[in-house]
């Protein structure tokens, strides 16, 4: 494997940099290993970060950040966008390590760090526009105007399905922003982190910029929590699941950080009468099979018009029937594997589930026979009131029901403990205007005739309710890496007082 030797991995990998390109030799924490999920084959071992390393870490990303925030904010930019260079380089290799370490096909991988360098192209734009507002002040002779600087240290925590897009939203945002940002990815995709920390470090170290991107992997979870109660981490990105992140943001919360959240999804596509179904069958399709379903936007509920369930579950049966499963790295292959064994047990007691609740399984429902995390995607009638369907289960499950109105629909889609991603499928202008209506969708993402995942990185990512309400990448969600400070300048011979107070002495 090629790419490999091309990102600078070896069998035994350090896990932990404390500078462009210094990692700690430190092994009392011990190795982490990397397998394919495809082949179970093991990719590589990376040293666990030991206490010390944290510490090194820590105080290394403070250290810069008191210079980083000095820095231009387009100077800034100018760093983000060599990274970004960099990344463009070696764009097939880096897709090929994510294909083979977490196991989604070679295309989506590419797509990944497409969107890496979609972002520092995003934030190289917004570092000229970190834009506050003027403001007119009330008393004579004063001039009020409310600017953004830099929080500090940004602690990003990233889950295992986007092993490399999730840190650049957070980390390429928050450099142009001033921030220095310390990186504890997934432990079950620790080469990614090491791949990616190797290409933006050199690029950085290159120019001549400083150490802004700092990592540690930690595999035992120890230092993790230590990293979310540290009162130097001034904020706490999270992405993972909804259970974990509940936690994360009381533990911010209590130490008065700031949290940023990026939970599950249990996203609902609907499909009106008069749908395209041209456009709906392969958005369903992509938006459920995609990734294995391993997306925080994977599509898991299916409403249909009750009008044309019949044409439409088939369409979408025979579609599953045709979808290719396989080695991620073979350009046929739509479908990988789940990520572990875990993943493989959690699909195969929903579907259980769903079989003891009534549900009539359409196609899929099965572990595929052989080495490597296979499962068969599925499609299951079903109920959507069911404690299965208004479950998240990160797997390739899609639970169809039918509709007749569409208000009920919208309150069916709406009535599940998440809120990121939904969408509609409609020629009906006033349909799709009432589903994107305050009356309308409740969650962060609602598109028309376009599925619900594979999201741009120009809008903002996230979502409500238990999602936990976080934006990151585009529009104006820069602002959660800043703190705001209100300006009000006397150049005036007077000190007159706000609210017409007097207080003469
Ligand atoms: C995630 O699954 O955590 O919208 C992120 C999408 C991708 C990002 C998903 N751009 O599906």
């Amino acid at each position: 494997m090629d790419f490999l030797k091309e990102l600078g991995l070896k069998d035994v990998n350090f896990g932990t940099c404390t500078d462009h390109n210094e990692w700690s030799t430190d092994e009392s924490a011990g190795l982490i290993e990397s397998h394919n999920p495809a082949t179970g084959e093991l990719l590589g071992k990376v040293v666990s970060a030991s206490e010390a390393d944290y510490e090194n870490v820590i105080s290394k990303a403070q250290a810069v950040f008191k210079e980083w925030r000095k820095v231009p904010g387009p100077q800034r930019g100018e760093a983000v966008r060599l990274v970004g260079e960099a990344l463009r380089k070696h764009k097939d290799a880096l897709g090929s390590l994510v294909a083979a370490e977490m196991g989604k096909i070679k295309s989506e991988g590419d797509g990944e760090v497409q969107e890496m360098i979609d972002m520092a192209d995003f934030a190289v734009g917004q570092a000229r526009m970190m834009y506050g507002n003027t403001m007119h002040s009330e008393r004579p002779g004063h001039r009020m105007y409310d600017q953004w600087h830099p929080l500090g240290v940004v602690g990003i925590i990233s889950a295992f399905n986007f092993p490399v897009a999730v840190w650049s939203w957070n980390a390429f945002v928050a450099a142009i922003c001033g921030n220095v940002s310390v990186w504890k990815p997934s432990q079950k995709v620790p080469l990614c982190s090491i791949a990616v920390q190797n290409i933006c470090n050199q690029a950085l170290k290159d120019a001549g910029f400083p150490p802004i991107f700092l990592l540690f992997n930690d595999d035992s979870n120890e230092l993790a929590k230590k990293f979310v109660d540290d009162k130097r981490v001034n904020l706490v990105s999270f992405t993972g699941s909804t259970q974990v992140g509940k936690q994360v943001g009381v533990q911010v919360a209590k130490r008065m950080g700031r949290s940023l959240l990026e939970l599950g999804g249990n996203n609902a596509l609907i499909v009106d009468k008069s749908a395209d179904l041209k456009l709906a069958v392969p958005a369903i399709v992509f938006g459920a099979v995609g990734t294995a379903g391993q997306r925080c936007t994977t599509t898991r509920r299916l409403f249909v018009h009750e009008d044309i369930a019949e044409e439409l579950t088939e369409k979408v049966v025979n579609a599953y029937k045709q979808v290719p499963i396989g080695n991620p790295l073979d350009t046929n292959t739509l479908m990988g594997p789940l990520i572990d064994e875990n993943s493989v047990n959690m699909y195969l007691n929903a579907v259980e589930k769903a079989k003891a609740a009534g549900g009539e399984v359409l196609t899929g429902g099965n572990r595929v026979d052989g080495p490597g995390n296979f499962v068969e995607p599925c499609v299951i009638k079903a109920q959507a009131d069911w404690d299965v369907v208004k479950t998240e289960t990160f797997a390739p499950i899609l639970y169809v029901m039918t509709f007749s109105d569409l208000d009920a629909v919208i309150e069916a889609q709406n009535d599940v403990a998440h809120g990121l991603s939904s969408a509609i499928f409609t020629n009906d202008l006033r349909q799709a205007e009432q589903f994107l209506s305050s009356a309308g969708s409740d969650c962060g993402i609602a598109n028309v005739n376009i599925g619900t995942s594979g999201a741009e990185i120009g809008g903002a990512f996230g979502g409500e309710k238990e999602t936990g309400g976080g934006r990151e990448a585009g529009s104006d969600a820069w602002k959660a890496y800043m703190r705001r400070q209100t300006n009000t300048i006397n150049y005036s011979t007077e000190l007159p007082l706000a609210q017409g107070i007097k207080f003469d002495i």
